[in-house]
């Protein structure tokens, strides 16, 4: 592999990141399962401290203490499956449902704007970069996490197709679901993820950036897919 190839320890990584509802878990997912590579919910580690602060009746503003709680999260990620993990346990309880709230989701991302909650989960994060390669989904993978990601895509969609998207997921798993309750909270987290001091929500230099308005997500995973192949065969 030439430099441009060579990522973390020469492990191939795609970073995908992007707001809340761009379609990056989903596509994400898929795309791992379709390489055979690991996959990382880096939004699920934020959820997960999240939960763990209100398990242990931490404050989401006590920044120390939930750092404490970050470094030592007791998590398993089961059933992998393709490279997609499909429950996650918590101190010995399966939160795979809970983590998925929008409560959960609007508590992550107060504890995700802590630099201490941040660095505390940075090696954690790049130790799920193992072979045969990583696809990486978050808001930092290709700026912070995975600088050397040999793909980096930013993910956008306009905000009333997410929060529609939002809403058909949680339909789906016959969760709670209220559309403009979703609108108002994506732009709340866009807002707090944009404007956050450490690691905001912005492309990476030399991301591809791909709008996924009106694009069903097997057109965009066979876009990401092509860009690899671009990236792959100008690296062998
Ligand atoms: O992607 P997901 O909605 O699960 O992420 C939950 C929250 O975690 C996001 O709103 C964001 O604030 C935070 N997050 C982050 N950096 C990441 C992944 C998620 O700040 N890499």
């Amino acid at each position: 592999m030439t430099e441009q190839g060579r990522e973390q320890h020469g492990i191939p990584v795609i970073a995908i990141d992007g707001p809340s509802g761009s379609g990056k878990g989903t596509l994400s997912r898929l795309l791992a399962a379709k390489l055979g590579w690991h996959f990382l919910d880096s939004g699920a580690l934020y959820r997960l401290v999240a939960l763990a602060a209100r398990h242990h009746a931490v404050s989401l503003e006590d920044e120390v203490s939930l750092q404490t709680l970050a470094a030592h999260l007791d998590v398993e990620f089961e059933g992998v499956d393709g490279g997609v993990e499909s429950r996650i346990v918590l101190e010995g309880e399966d939160v795979t449902h809970a983590l998925r709230t929008e409560q959960c989701g609007r508590d992550a991302s107060q504890v995700a704007a802590l630099p201490a909650v941040r660095q505390a989960l940075l090696q954690r994060q790049q130790a799920f970069c193992v072979p045969p390669g990583l696809v990486a989904d978050g808001r930092d993978m290709g700026t912070v996490v995975f600088p050397e990601a040999g793909l980096k895509v930013f993910l956008t969609a306009s905000r009333e197709e997410r929060a529609r998207r939002r809403y058909n997921q949680l339909n789906e798993k016959g969760m709670d679901a209220n559309l403009q309750r979703i609108l108002s909270d994506l732009a709340t987290r866009d807002a707090r993820d944009s404007e956050r001091s450490v690691s905001p929500l912005k492309p990476a230099k030399d991301a591809v950036v791909l709008d996924t308005t009106g694009v069903t997500i097997d057109d965009a995973v066979t876009r990401i897919l092509a860009l690899w192949r671009e990236v792959a065969s100008k690296t062998r």
